[in-house]
């Protein structure tokens, strides 16, 4: 199993920080799996990447909650941001252009186990968690990479995280 890393996020900025942090390491395209339960951060930190990816600290980024996936383009190509809590079965991706998303561009998408066998085995993937005991916008994210994101996980300059080692 690869390692996972804990970074801990005090606040909303601390959570735009990990953006900034993961943002280059999505530049060549990937698979970003947001998991953790409703109010966790997940549209929060997506938003916040596609506003680093785009440039435009500004972006409008809605949830994708009932369009379930909604587009942008990057410098770095194009961006799928997706919402699947909506999904009623694994195979309806298909409709959503999720194999063009993931062939070419970078892929964020919240509630990834409702991919069942369509979730990708190269991925990073971050669970969301509230951290009641250390305050109302306490986050843990604990980052996992898998298949070609272990190697790309680790590449990551990490400085400025508040890592809390393993879960
Ligand atoms: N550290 C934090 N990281 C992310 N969101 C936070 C944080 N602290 C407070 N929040 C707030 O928590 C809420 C998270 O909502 P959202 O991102 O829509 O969750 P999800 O997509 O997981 O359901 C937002 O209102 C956001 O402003
Ligand atoms: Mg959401």
């Amino acid at each position: 199993m690869p390692e996972p890393l804990v970074v801990f996020l005090p606040d909303e900025a601390a959570t735009r920080r990990l953006a900034r942090t993961l943002a280059p390491g999505l530049a060549g395209g990937g698979v970003v799996a947001l998991a953790g339960t409703l109010g966790a951060g997940k549209t929060a930190l997506a938003r916040a990447l596609i506003r680093v990816l785009t440039g435009n600290p500004d972006e409008e980024v809605p949830s994708p909650t009932f369009t379930l996936v909604q587009g942008y383009e990057t410098p770095q190509g194009p961006l799928w941001h997706f919402d699947l809590y909506r999904l009623s079965d694994a195979a309806e991706v298909v409709e959503l252009d999720w194999e063009e998303a993931v062939a070419g561009g970078i892929v964020l998408v919240e509630w990834p186990e409702r991919l069942g066998p369509s979730l990708p085995a190269d991925r990073l993937e971050i669970a969301l968690a509230l951290d009641a005991a250390a305050g109302t916008e306490a986050r843990r994210a604990t980052l996992t990479g898998h298949g070609r994101w272990r190697v790309r996980l680790a590449g990551l300059d990490l400085t400025g995280l508040d890592l809390r080692g393993r879960p």
